[in-house]
């Protein structure tokens, strides 16, 4: 790969951390800590043979019954009860994820392309472990589709956090999380994980390498929405604060909204395959495993390619969420009956829930600069350091040199979208003020393919182009934004490609 140096501007400002704010709700004293180790138990290692039940169905948290709530508070309950000698416990679930973002496991699932096949087996073994809790081989994880936008028929909620989430204690509620800075009212920005932030997520992503990332390079999911919902949830009053359990990533896996959030970042893996097909995965990519106990408390090896075949080995999928409409060949049949004239019935759906909604792909032109030739002109940024007890909020620009975090205040546009070609939501691994700045764990190579249009633009003037990194205080969603107050971020010279 050439790869050609662009000038870049890298605005920072000094370090200033406060301590964590009280918090409210009964919690024991912040930060909640010690975490401790996270080592799991060990024991003797079985191999994932595959899900032998029933094809299970995860819906959207807005679209379940009253007795689905039911049912999934309990699971969450029984989850919370188990002894913390058992391996499957409550603590012992979180610190998995403790383990596996640099807290001492062999490597972080956050910052490659283990990114999306690590949380998809994650959440398998914790939706057939609280199924067997509550004696039902068909549970599901429900999924918090924030990308659902407002309208009429799906109202105005998907950007707040799920109601059964709320509400009591986590003696009363099982779904509760007293260490959230969130409220009822609390409502995400819609241009940082609605429906065009999603959908542009989709078309500028239209590789594998981009999408899911590569063995040395970030998925585009992991510092994007994902990110942005972890901080909102942690502090939605500043992002900048990172606050557990949500807005670290030691602790996120303690939330239980955690689990429906990654449904719907998993859920987004079926989105870019509606969109582009299955890709060819490679096989160093399908050969990834990791250890978990399972929902029978053995220790279970999963590879990455029990997660590409989710159909066959693992046994979900997903249902449509609000304002989609399925097409049932069987209403089509229903109709014959009744009607003498011949009309063909379609044997397969007309639109899949998913291929609905997302948009098809973009036109397959190619970029060429000094004869490198390829469907994506990618910018990257190498080695973005961040201490692993800070977080970060980074604007990306493309010529527009005199880009502040003033004028992104003004600025309302969908990140990935014209010139503010991206917007990294870096979530802390471990607790702020916990110092554990010497964490192996954040260091990141984002890759970023620009918008088709600056795109263009940077082909005209052969590559000539000019980076602009901003770190932006995003206090609340939509708000205006300011210079933060604390950004501690290095990182290489950016380099472009042609791929
Ligand atoms: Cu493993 Cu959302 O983080």
């Amino acid at each position: 790969m050439k790869r050609t140096f662009v000038p870049a501007l890298l605005l920072t400002s000094l370090a200033l951390f406060t301590a964590a704010d009280v918090l409210a709700q009964g919690c024991p004293p912040p930060p909640n800590l010690p975490v401790g180790s996270c080592a799991p138990k060990t024991g003797t290692v079985s191999n994932f043979t595959g899900d032998t039940g029933a094809m299970r169905v995860r819906k959207s948290i807005y679209r379940l019954s009253a007795a689905e709530v039911t049912e999934l508070k309990l699971a969450f309950k029984r989850l919370r009860d188990l002894p913390s000698t058992d391996p499957r416990a409550w603590r012992a679930q979180a610190n998995v994820h403790c383990w596996y973002c640099g807290g001492g496991g062999p490597s972080d699932v956050h910052v490659d392309w283990a990114f999306m096949p690590w949380h998809r087996v994650y959440l398998y073994n914790l939706e057939k472990t609280l199924g067997k809790l509550v004696n039902n081989p068909n549970f599901a994880l429900p999924y918090w589709d924030w990308n659902t936008g407002d309208s009429a028929l799906c109202g105005t909620s998907h950007l707040k956090v799920p109601s059964p989430y709320l509400g009591g204690t986590t003696a009363t509620n099982s779904l509760f999380d007293c260490y959230r800075n969130v409220t009822a009212a609390s409502s995400m920005d819609p241009t940082r994980v609605g429906p065009a932030r999603i959908a542009t997520l989709l078309n500028n992503n239209n590789t594998f390498d981009l999408f899911f990332g590569t063995a040395s390079s970030s998925s585009a999911v992991s510092p994007g929405p994902h990110g942005y919902v972890h901080l909102f949830v942690g502090n939605s009053t500043n992002l900048n604060i990172a606050k557990q359990d949500m807005g670290v990533l030691e602790t996120a896996a303690r939330d239980p909204l955690f689990w429906a959030h990654h449904a719907n970042i998993d859920r987004l893996w079926e989105l870019w395959i509606a969109k582009y097909g299955t890709p060819a995965y490679p096989q160093a990519f399908k050969d990834q495993n990791w250890l978990f106990w399972n929902q029978n408390t053995v220790r279970t090896r999963m590879r990455a390619s029990d997660a590409t075949d989710r159909e066959t080995r693992l046994k979900y999928r997903y249902a449509t969420p609000c304002g989609l409409i399925a097409v049932n060949p069987n209403i089509l049949a229903d109709r014959i009956t009744l009607t003498p004239i011949p009309i063909t019935v379609r044997t397969t759906p007309v639109a899949t829930p998913e291929s609905a909604e997302v948009d098809p792909p973009r036109e397959t032109r190619e970029f060429n600069i000094n004869g490198d030739v390829g469907r994506n002109i990618v910018l990257h940024l190498e080695d973005v350091e961040v201490p692993a007890d800070e977080s970060a909020i980074l604007r990306v620009y493309v010529n527009q040199p005199n880009a502040t975090a003033e004028s992104a205040g003004a600025d309302e546009s969908v990140p990935g979208t014209g010139r503010l070609v991206e917007e990294l939501f870096i979530v802390p691994a471990k607790t702020p003020g916990s110092g554990g700045h010497e964490g192996h764990g954040h260091k990141f190579h984002f890759r970023i393919a620009l918008p088709p249009d600056i795109a263009a633009e940077v082909e005209r003037a052969k590559g000539d182009v000019a980076v602009t990194i901003v770190p932006v205080s995003a206090s609340v969603a939509g708000g205006p934004e300011s210079a933060p107050a604390a950004v501690n971020v290095k990182l290489k010279k950016p380099y472009i490609s042609v791929e």
